[in-house]
């Protein structure tokens, strides 16, 4: 697996350190309020776990799962909802937490389809942003780090479902991908 690792773009202790500050950065802007953070899956599924332990104020966790990328690495700009939320967000305030914004066509196609359900508020926390690949208009509200415009994998993040276990963000080779 380390084989296919071009660079180490994000240390395990970077990665820490950053996830949190944004977790007490968080707590401290939602202290008071009715919470629900919902992790878009698969991706966010290591980054939610270590940002959830730096999260001080009461709140509730859901999961939602989309696809939009099929096989390869560059969006299709198509997105389908494979998980649909498992609880009511009317009057909550809903914080969608994602591995990394790309085009943004994932996340803008979310926020707008939960608006209907009457959230107090919707913000999102992205571990990456990629802000040189940016289709849709929308922004982070909360973002760990900005990266360059490369395909990277780990610490929960793909290329072909593997890679997610990597500790560490790392820039794929590209020919794995070409
Ligand atoms: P967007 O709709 O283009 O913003 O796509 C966001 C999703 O694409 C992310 O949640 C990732 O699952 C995937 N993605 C985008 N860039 C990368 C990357 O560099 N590595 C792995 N997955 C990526
Ligand atoms: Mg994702």
């Amino acid at each position: 697996m380390l084989e296919d690792i071009q660079s180490v773009l994000l240390s395990e202790q970077q990665l820490e350190a950053r996830v949190a500050e944004l977790g007490e950065a968080i707590s401290s802007d939602f202290a008071g309020k009715d919470v629900v953070f919902i992790g878009v899956l698969k991706g966010c599924f290591i980054f939610m776990a270590d940002l959830m332990r730096h999260v001080t104020i009461p709140c509730s966790m859901d999961f939602m799962a989309v696809s939009s990328y099929g096989s390869g690495t560059v969006s299709t700009g198509a997105v389908k909802i494979n998980k649909d939320l498992s609880q009511d967000i009317a009057g909550k305030h809903v914080i969608f937490v994602e591995d990394i914004l790309d085009s943004g066509v994932t996340l803008s196609y979310l926020t707008n389809y939960l608006k209907v359900r009457q959230p107090a508020s919707v913000s999102i926390t992205t571990l990456m942003d990629k802000p040189a690949r940016r289709k849709a208009d929308i922004k982070a509200d909360y973002a760990g780090f900005e990266v360059p415009d490369a395909f990277v994998v780990g610490y929960g993040l793909d290329y072909n479902e593997k890679y997610r276990n990597l500790p560490f963000i790392g820039i794929l080779k590209p020919e794995i991908y070409s």
